[in-house]
């Protein structure tokens, strides 16, 4: 508890972008019922958002329950809450109860939404426990968390929960759940509400967002059709979404990004593998040929469309040549940025029971090799930019001094924000601009390092 008795907490947030949209519904929704959000050191509800997608999610889960305990040790006064929330307790369960004595609640992806009013019950009723860690068959709504005046030029709205891929090496519907569809009246309300707080960049969130709509809970309203509906929503200047599923990107998707202005030109279209082998082990439901005819479509509808992937090296039984396929259709595709992982054992999966399993030291040459191709593809095309002309969202001031240098004579500050394409750019302006996070700048590319841009204020 704090000087003026208030509770504090503290989320650490592991995983992908859906867990950090839960995080920030978590944070709002915690400091609605008069909770602070502080640094760790000082918090006394104490939240892991976890991820189990790959490695050894436990293992850091028990690892950070050890320092919450060293914080009581040191803080017998106050009273420690430990609750773990995400892909991990869903994949543990209450067994993890065992593990901790700060550790008071458990909640899955569908029992989110209790949480808040659980944290509150348990800090009321010191002693209890709580489990939040059964799937439901329908998408849970939660309120809205937009506030005025906290709400960040960017922001994400989950339009979905689960998968029904089961792509051998995943664990992502074991851990949440079959797929559902959010009904797409709920999805738009929330948008309008992020809207009218200022929010002016959305990003549309599914583990597979081609399917939205097509399981039981869907309204009748496909993927393209709600892109179509979000973007009409006045004050939106940018629409994003992740992640798409190759085998289920079709025409009507192609169609949107050659027809909505405001879809940013920017697609992550997960590849894994350059190996039709290697993808057809791994259940993907594409080949090559297919992912980089499509890759071609998109170019045609929007030129200029950058598009970045997923890659696993060592997939059970990859061989050289399979992992060559994959470095070569790295430059094929043209990827701006890959997120590559070295393929890890996770329980209940397919891929597990392969055989063939890759040495780690295999592996991880293999993972240096394709991350300095990406290096240098992605090098090349942020170094094309320079001298360009870009549209920069700002979402943020940066507080370390100013890198890129100010007009000659005036005094400046640095912006962050993002491109349509997605870099993240460094934007240098005259104090005079007053500049805002929500703003749309016009932005000269002045230079590029491995992974962002710098620019200035364009003049007007
Ligand atoms: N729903 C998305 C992303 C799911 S998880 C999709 O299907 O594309 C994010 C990424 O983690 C995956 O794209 C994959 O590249 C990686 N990943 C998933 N399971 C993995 C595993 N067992 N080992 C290594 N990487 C894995
Ligand atoms: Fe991690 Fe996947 Fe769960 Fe996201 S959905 S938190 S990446 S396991
Ligand atoms: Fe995983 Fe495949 Fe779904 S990678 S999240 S099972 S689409």
């Amino acid at each position: 508890m704090g000087k003026d008795g208030q509770k504090r907490f503290h989320i650490l947030t592991f995983g992908c972008q859906m867990n950090a949209g839960d995080s920030a519904w978590l944070a709002g929704a915690l400091r609605e019922l008069g909770y602070v959000e502080s640094a760790r050191a000082e918090a006394d509800i104490h939240i892991l958002n976890t991820c189990s997608v790959r490695d050894k999610p436990e293992n850091k889960v028990y690892t950070e329950l050890g320092q919450i305990r060293l914080l009581a040790e040191a803080h017998p006064e106050r009273e420690i809450l430990a609750c773990v929330g995400g892909c991990v307790a869903q994949q543990l369960g209450s067994g993890l109860f065992a593990r901790s004595r700060e550790l008071r609640l458990l909640f899955g992806a569908d029992g989110l939404a209790s949480a808040p009013g659980a944290i509150d019950f348990l800090v009321k009723n010191p002693g209890q426990k709580i489990g939040l860690l059964d799937f439901s068959p329908e998408f849970i709504e939660r309120p809205p968390k937009a506030e005025p005046g906290a709400t960040k030029a960017s922001v994400f709205v989950n339009i979905m929960q689960g998968c029904d891929n089961f792509c051998a090496y995943c664990i992502v519907p074991q851990v949440r759940g079959r797929q559902k569809s959010r009904k797409s009246g709920a999805v738009l309300e929330e948008c309008r509400r992020f809207l009218d707080c200022g929010a002016r960049e959305i990003t549309l969130l599914g583990q597979n967002v081609n399917s939205f709509g097509l399981d039981s809970q869907g309204d009748g309203t496909g993927f393209s059709a709600l892109l179509r509906r979000t973007a009409a929503l006045p004050g939106l200047l940018r629409l994003r979404f992740m992640t798409s599923h190759p085998k289920d990107l079709d025409s009507g998707l192609i169609r949107a990004f050659a027809e909505i202005p405001q879809l940013a030109p920017h697609l992550h279209l997960p590849l894994q593998s350059g190996s039709d082998r290697i993808l057809r082990s791994m259940g993907r439901g594409y080949t090559l040929k297919s992912y980089l005819n499509l890759v071609e479509k998109l170019r045609a509808a929007r030129p200029g469309l950058q598009i970045s992937t997923d890659l696993i090296v060592g997939f059970p039984g990859e061989e050289e040549e399979d992992f060559e396929a994959t470095l070569e259709a790295m430059w094929e595709a043209d990827f701006c940025a890959s997120f590559s992982f070295v393929y890890s054992d996770r329980p209940g999966t397919r891929a597990k029971d392969l055989p063939g399993k890759i040495p780690r030291r295999a592996a991880l040459e293999r993972l240096a090799r394709l991350q300095e191709r990406q290096n240098l593809n992605s090098g090349r095309i942020l170094r094309s930019l320079r001298g360009t002309s870009a549209q920069v969202l700002i979402e943020g001031k940066e507080t370390k001094p100013s890198s890129a240098a100010p007009e000659a004579g005036e005094e400046g500050e640095t912006w962050y924000g993002r491109e349509a394409g997605g870099f993240h750019v460094l934007v240098s302006a005259p104090l005079s601009r007053c500049l805002a996070p929500g703003d749309l700048a016009e932005v000269i590319i002045t230079g590029s390092g491995k992974h962002t841009l710098k620019g200035r204020i364009a003049d007007k």
